[in-house]
């Protein structure tokens, strides 16, 4: 069993499976999990959707960068991040400095589908997702290949899988 005394962070676009690869992640190394959305939603008392309507997507940011600084110190943790928490600077070298950071890299076809099945993404409502998924993987492509490792997932793999193969790109990038 190798111990990771490092947090790991996840991070990619909305539908990857951040968090339910990052569940089994924990579990194989036995560490916590901590999903960064669900933590701000508990900070704010109410859910992203409704952050997002009560003071606007800067708003979100500024809570996304607070909590996820406050739970790498916290840590070692596995934490799931939201799609553009990577994306903030500040947020991105905090990352940079207390963590491993993973990408999950998809193609456009995987992202829509796994997107698809729920509603409630603030940035994928009213809109067509393939637009916006793509120009947000124009943009945000360049800046998530700043991670440590890269992680290409296909369908057809099962989290537990991905959790396997993401353990054993730790093992890799850290020497062991
Ligand atoms: C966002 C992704 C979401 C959530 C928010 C904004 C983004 O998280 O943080 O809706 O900017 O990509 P997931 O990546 O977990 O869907």
């Amino acid at each position: 069993m190798h111990k990771i005394d490092k947090n790991i962070v996840l991070v990619g676009l909305m539908g990857v499976g951040k968090t339910r690869i990052g569940r089994e992640i924990a579990k194989i190394l036995h560490m916590p999990f901590i999903d960064a959305d669900r933590e701000i939603e508990i900070s704010a008392g109410c859910s992203i959707e409704e952050i997002f309507e009560l003071y606007g997507e800067q708003g979100f940011r500024e809570g996304e960068s607070r909590v996820i600084e406050r739970l790498l110190k916290e840590g070692p943790i596995v934490l799931a991040t939201g799609g553009g928490a990577f994306i903030n600077p500040e947020t991105r070298s905090r990352i940079k400095n207390d963590a491993i950071s993973i990408w999950l890299k998809a193609d456009i076809e995987l992202l829509l589908e796994r997107t698809g099945r729920t509603n409630h993404r603030p940035l994928l409502q009213n809109t067509d997702p393939r637009k916006v998924l793509t120009s947000l993987m124009d943009k945000r492509y360049p800046i998530y290949s700043e991670a440590d490792v890269i992680i290409n997932c296909v369908e057809n793999i099962s989290p537990r899988a991905m959790g396997h193969k993401v353990k054993d790109e730790i093992i890799e990038y850290m020497g062991y």
